[in-house]
């Protein structure tokens, strides 16, 4: 049914899906829509600290290994994902003692033994993820209270290990919390202004058909304007986003959404353009389901059966004609 991808050729930019190496491997209908309808991976847990680095003299590559070999197989650009986040951090960086230095080494250590194990093979770093609230101010987390500037010096030890990844610094909600916004249009000026190197803002998009297409569009702009490439890093839009549980689902809105969605990407400068990215395959492993436990969610383009919805393909044709 999925043999063929309508969408990936409906764009000029690359085509990205957040995936789980296990379902890989055990199921085919996930593993074909992987292959065939997008052109770029992004590993959704495995690159992370906890699971990348379960202890401080180990790191354990197999899944992220396992993905590399996947994309590398199928001619997928990969995405990395993630290098520093207050989240998913190993009980023993928690429990880590030292001054500030060896925090220092340690989280350098961590950056580049991961950026050099895929130095060639992962073409883009999320090199720091979410580090600021919705008020605008830095996140509290392990980093902020024990590496002053650990922003800037993250970013410095990756260009540091793979000088040709291209770095994001990646978040969430920038859309109806201006403030945080701001934060993050500040850090880019301040890098720039240190001749830091950062090369892209990942707007994740995790909206739903409350959205705002105002706030959103504004987004947007003011990130193009930074002049870095853009990231579209963990798009869905979420249907039910109080977990009603008479929900019936109700895909209109949604729909436009996905076309107001893709049809701003493509307004950004081609050059600035570094693609879209879902997060997940289908609406049977939308992490909303899983990890938010809202079982009538609906947030992708491929079904419980990992088939194509009609959003997908009223996605393409609005593209081939917009
Ligand atoms: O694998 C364990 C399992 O062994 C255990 O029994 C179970 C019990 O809780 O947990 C399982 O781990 C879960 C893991 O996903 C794998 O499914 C974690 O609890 C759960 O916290 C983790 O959630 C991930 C979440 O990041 C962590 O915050 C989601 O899968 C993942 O989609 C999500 O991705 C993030 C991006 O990295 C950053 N942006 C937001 C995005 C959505 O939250």
């Amino acid at each position: 049914v999925n043999a063929q991808s309508l969408l990936k050729d409906a764009v000029s930019f690359r085509l990205g899906a957040s995936v789980n190496p296990r379902m890989l491997v055990e199921n085919e209908a996930y593993r074909n829509i992987a292959s065939n309808e997008f052109t770029s991976l992004t590993a959704e847990n495995h690159m992370k600290m906890m699971l990348i680095h379960p202890a401080a003299d180990r790191f354990d590559f197999t899944k992220g290994d396992e993905i590399v070999a996947f994309a590398a197989k199928t001619g997928k650009r990969m995405h990395g994902h993630t290098l520093v986040w207050h989240n998913q951090v190993p009980q023993w960086m928690k429990d880590f003692q030292g001054d500030q230095k060896a925090w220092e080494e340690m989280l350098k250590n961590h950056i580049q033994a991961v950026v050099t194990r895929y130095k060639g093979q992962v073409s883009g770093w999320d090199v720091v993820n979410e580090s600021f609230l919705d008020d605008g101010s830095l996140r509290p987390s392990l980093w902020a209270d024990h590496i002053p500037d650990y922003i800037a010096k993250s970013f410095q030890w990756a260009h540091e290990a793979d000088p040709n990844a291209l770095l994001f610094y990646n978040d969430y909600g920038q859309d109806g919390h201006p403030k945080k916004m701001q934060a993050i249009l500040d850090l880019v000026a301040d890098l720039k202004k240190r001749k830091i190197p950062i090369h892209g803002l990942g707007l994740q998009m995790h909206i739903n058909v409350d959205s705002k297409r105002t706030e959103i569009a504004r987004v947007i702009e003011q990130s193009a304007q930074t002049g870095l490439v853009i990231h579209f890093s963990e798009l869905d839009i979420a249907v039910n986003p109080k977990n009603n549980p008479e929900y019936i689902y109700e895909a209109n809105t949604q729909n436009e959404l996905f076309q107001f969605i893709f049809t701003s990407f493509r307004a950004i400068p081609a050059r600035q353009q570094y693609g879209i990215t879902f997060w997940n395959i289908s609406d049977k492993d939308t992490w909303l389901r899983g990890y938010f436990k809202r079982p009538k969610e609906y947030p992708l383009l491929f079904d419980e059966t990992y088939v194509k919805k009609p959003g997908y393909h009223s996605l393409v044709n609005y593209l081939q004609h917009a």
